[in-house]
Order: structure tokens, then C-alpha cells, then sequence
């Protein structure tokens, strides 16, 4: 019979070489670390949010290559050689990102938490291009959660950047059903 020992050794850390908002940057990752651990406990990026850590809220969306993923659910080894943009490399030095820009114009946020996944994924809708309405940004950005509820100022503010005319206010109101009494 092996020793108990035996059945504790765990992976080794292996070396990951990428490049985060733009400077590389190479690390040794154990291979159970998501790229969401890496980037608040290894590297100190907290911007980027933790909600329910495991793909369900959008709190964690980064940009890998442009594209937005939810980094609770890559592992960071994976990530070899690409380029990752979170929330503090959205900006371009002292001046704000449109979308930053916009959100502060539109008040698009309460507490915050889910908002650097907000604009990391407003970022890549618009690289992606398959959005032409607010509805389709609506749609589009379903995977990104706001518990304070802040969706139709996120969705002005992102329309507003892809110069999208802007909903009339009634388009916001509360869908009421039911019979209403006469
Ligand atoms: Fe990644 Fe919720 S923390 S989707
Ligand atoms: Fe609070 Fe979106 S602003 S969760």
C-alpha cells in the first residue's frame, strides 16, 4: 500500500508569460488558478469583481484578445501569450474610456460592484458589432447582472457610444400586467 503522502502532492506552478493592460508580465500559476485569482490575488488588479464565481453574474468579464470572458471560468494557465484588458486598462492614461464617460453622465451604476464587468463587456459588445439596437444590447449583455437595477441608465450610456438614438423614456417604464380595474 502507497503512503498517504503520495495522494497529497499536488501540481507543480508552471510558468505563464502574458501581457495585462498592455505590459507583460510572467508568473508561476498553479494549474487550479482561474485567471480571475490571478489577476485580484497574484497581481493585485482588484477592479475586476467577484460575484458568484462560477459564470453566472458577469461581475468578473475581462477582455482576453479582445474578446470578453467571464474569468471565473478560464484558468489562468490557459491564457498563455494573450493579451488581457481589465477594468484599469480601459482607460488611456488620465483620460476615461467613452463608456467610462458615459456611465458617469448616465449614472449607470448604484453600489459599483457589477460595473467593471458592465464595461468590459459594453467594450467587447462594441468590437464585437452585433448589436444595432437597445435591444439588441439588452439581449446581448443579459449575461451581465446589476442587482441594483441600473440597466436603463447601462443601456443609455452604452447606446449613447455606439451613437444609437436614445430610447424614449417610455420604452423604460415598468411592464405592468394584469386586468386594470376600471
Ligand atoms: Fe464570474 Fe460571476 S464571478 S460570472
Ligand atoms: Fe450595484 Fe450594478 S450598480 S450591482
Amino acid at each position: 500500500m502507497r503512503p498517504n503522502h503520495e495522494f497529497k502532492r499536488l501540481p507543480a506552478a508552471r510558468p505563464l508569460s502574458l501581457t495585462v493592460n498592455g505590459r507583460p508580465a510572467r508568473l508561476n500559476v498553479e494549474p487550479w488558478v482561474t485567471l480571475l485569482d490571478l489577476l485580484r490575488e497574484r497581481m493585485g488588479l482588484t477592479g475586476t469583481k467577484k460575484g458568484c464565481d462560477h459564470g453566472q453574474c458577469g461581475a468578473c468579464t475581462v477582455l482576453v484578445d479582445g474578446r470578453r470572458i467571464n474569468s471565473c471560468l478560464a484558468l489562468a494557465l490557459m491564457q498563455e501569450g494573450r493579451a488581457i484588458t481589465t477594468i484599469e486598462g480601459l482607460a488611456d492614461g488620465e483620460r476615461l474610456h467613452p463608456l467610462q464617460q458615459a456611465f458617469i453622465e448616465h449614472d449607470a451604476f448604484q453600489c459599483g460592484y457589477c460595473t467593471p464587468g458592465q464595461l468590459c463587456s459594453a467594450a467587447g459588445l462594441i468590437a464585437e458589432g452585433q448589436a444595432h439596437s437597445a435591444d439588441e444590447v439588452r439581449e446581448l449583455m443579459s449575461g451581465n447582472i446589476c442587482r441594483c437595477g441600473a440597466y436603463p441608465q447601462i443601456v443609455r450610456a452604452v447606446t449613447q457610444v455606439m451613437g444609437l438614438p436614445p430610447e424614449s423614456e417610455r420604452a423604460h417604464a415598468p411592464i405592468v400586467t394584469g386586468t386594470v380595474p376600471g
